[in-house]
């Protein structure tokens, strides 16, 4: 379904202490009931930080899980073991994991699939490098990366997932894309996803600060925001939530 939505990555930052001070801080905080607010801690703390949201409307995610049920595969979380601890989101295919951990497309997809089944909603990322962009590849790439989400999931697997576009050069660089530049990839990720994109919530990512975020949701096919070190800091995070 089609909704707003704001999504704090906190990437691999955090402390028992430190997550205390941000959660307890942005319960405090309001935004419109519309907007669905989510927090994905690193996966230590997803415990902690289910407790600590459990009478607000904060919403958890966990940041990636294993395509696999169980089994031997050291290190890895599952999709029930994210599930048991009250995760309705969780983020796959982070340009981060596709760089640093080799993830390929469809590994993506197989990650997606894990969550479907366990009731998780994938938060499923695509993006150019800035040179894939300087050489005019932007939607060939954004393509290619759909295209193996369409060719995996069924329909309604297909709305029950979320789509992030992350341009590669504007996370964590203080380089956002413009408003037109996002609008214009996520109004193609529509059309391409077809009769599906209609139902389905489309965010954005890169540099989402408070002083940018009412701009790009103002924008036609923006639904929202994966934000990154923004939400690290309780005021910024709840700013952008209440950009709407
Ligand atoms: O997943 C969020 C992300 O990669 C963007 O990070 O720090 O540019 O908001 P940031």
């Amino acid at each position: 379904m089609r909704g707003s939505l704001v999504v704090g990555n906190w990437k691999m930052n955090g402390s028992g202490a430190s997550n205390q001070a941000l959660v307890t801080a942005l319960t405090d905080c309001q935004w419109s009931d519309s907007v669905t607010v989510v927090l994905c801690p690193p996966s230590v703390y997803l415990g902690q930080v289910q407790s600590l949201i459990a009478d607000s409307s904060l919403v958890l995610g966990a940041q990636d899980l294993s395509a696999h049920a169980s089994g031997a595969y050291t290190g890895d979380i599952s999709a029930s073991m994210i599930t048991e601890l009250g995760c309705q989101y969780v983020i796959v295919g982070h340009s981060e994991r596709r760089e640093y951990q080799q993830e390929s497309d469809s590994l993506i997809a197989q990650k997606c699939l894990a969550a479907i089944n366990a009731g998780i909603t994938p938060i499923a990322c695509v993006g150019e490098t800035e040179k894939q962009r300087n050489d005019g590849e932007t939607f060939s790439v954004i393509r290619r990366q759909l295209d193996v989400l369409i060719s995996t999931l069924s329909t309604e697997q297909l709305e029950k997932t979320v789509i992030a576009y992350e341009p590669i050069w504007a996370i964590g660089t203080g380089l956002t894309a413009t408003p037109e530049q996002a609008q214009e990839v996520h109004q193609k990720m529509r059309e391409q996803l077809a009769g599906s994109g209609q139902n389905m919530t489309l965010l954005y990512g890169g540099s989402v600060k408070a002083d940018n975020a009412a701009q790009l949701f103002s924008q036609h096919d923006i639904d929202g925001a994966l934000v990154g070190g923004a939400s690290l800091v309780a005021q910024d995070f709840s700013a952008i939530a209440s950009s709407f």
